[in-house]
């Protein structure tokens, strides 16, 4: 079972910036779990809320600010919002990237300047920032992007997110062509699992870090876990 560090490692440092990402790779993850939202300069940032306050010392809408004020804010001890690229620029391929597009919208111009901004972010990490395209795996809650991204990158895994349990499990992935279903630990149940697996789908699962929910993630059978605390869910892994 992998772990992945949800918003870097998140519970020690503050979520979704550079220094959640390092201490991430220092705590020995498997990879890193970050949040990513379209601003309308045409650069994606990595930030889990549409509001400020939430994670930083601003105020109002994301979406409401000119990048370079964004980019000023404070988001925890001296870190700054980072932007996708500055992300992969400090990962460098040293793991696995889930990068989860947060956008609620589908208007299909918008998801067009989505989908065309993330080729070309990751083209340029492909390029020059020693990863491959098995290193990325684009999840989103929503779904329309999902296929929408598989076109202009069909080298990346795609994986659907979903917060309760589907009446016919996985059936909906099969128009999505994901290879992955990431589910909250709340919807997690053995018939889940098995079905993914019967479909051949990875099964992820968010948000992980108690020993009991390890141990009945790993019992599942479970892929992959999104922990906010990488260094000890890998210590709860070992001592099952
Ligand atoms: O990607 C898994 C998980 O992060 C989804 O929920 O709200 O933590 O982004 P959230
Ligand atoms: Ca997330």
């Amino acid at each position: 079972m992998e772990i992945f560090a949800h918003r870097g490692a998140s519970a020690a440092f503050p979520e979704n910036t550079l220094l959640a990402f390092e201490q991430a790779i220092l705590q020995g993850a498997d990879g890193i779990e970050l949040d990513v939202q379209y601003h309308h300069s045409g650069e994606f940032i990595i930030l889990h809320d549409s509001y400020l306050d939430v994670t930083t010392n601003g105020r109002g809408a994301y979406d409401e600010l000119p990048l370079s004020e964004l980019m000023q804010l404070d988001a925890g001890r001296q870190q700054k919002i980072p932007t996708l690229t500055q992300a992969l620029a400090l990962i460098k391929g040293r793991c696995p990237v889930n990068i989860e597009l947060k956008d609620p919208h589908s208007e299909p111009r918008r998801l067009a300047s989505i989908t065309g901004l993330l080729r070309q972010t990751l083209e340029q990490a492909v390029a020059g920032q020693r990863f491959s395209w098995a290193d990325f795996i684009v999840s989103s809650f929503n779904h329309h992007l999902l296929p929408a991204v598989l076109r202009q990158c069909p080298r990346v895994k795609t994986a659907a997110l979903i917060a309760s349990c589907p009446l016919t499990y996985g059936e909906f992935t099969q128009a999505l062509e994901v290879q992955q279903l990431n589910v909250a630990i709340d919807c997690l149940n053995p018939a889940l699992v098995q079905d993914a697996h019967s479909r051949g789908l990875l099964l992820g699962v968010y948000t992980v870090d108690r020993l009991q929910d390890i141990r009945r993630c790993y019992s599942l059978g479970v892929d992959v876990i999104f922990s906010n605390a990488p260094d000890k869910s890998r210590d709860y892994l070992k001592k099952l």
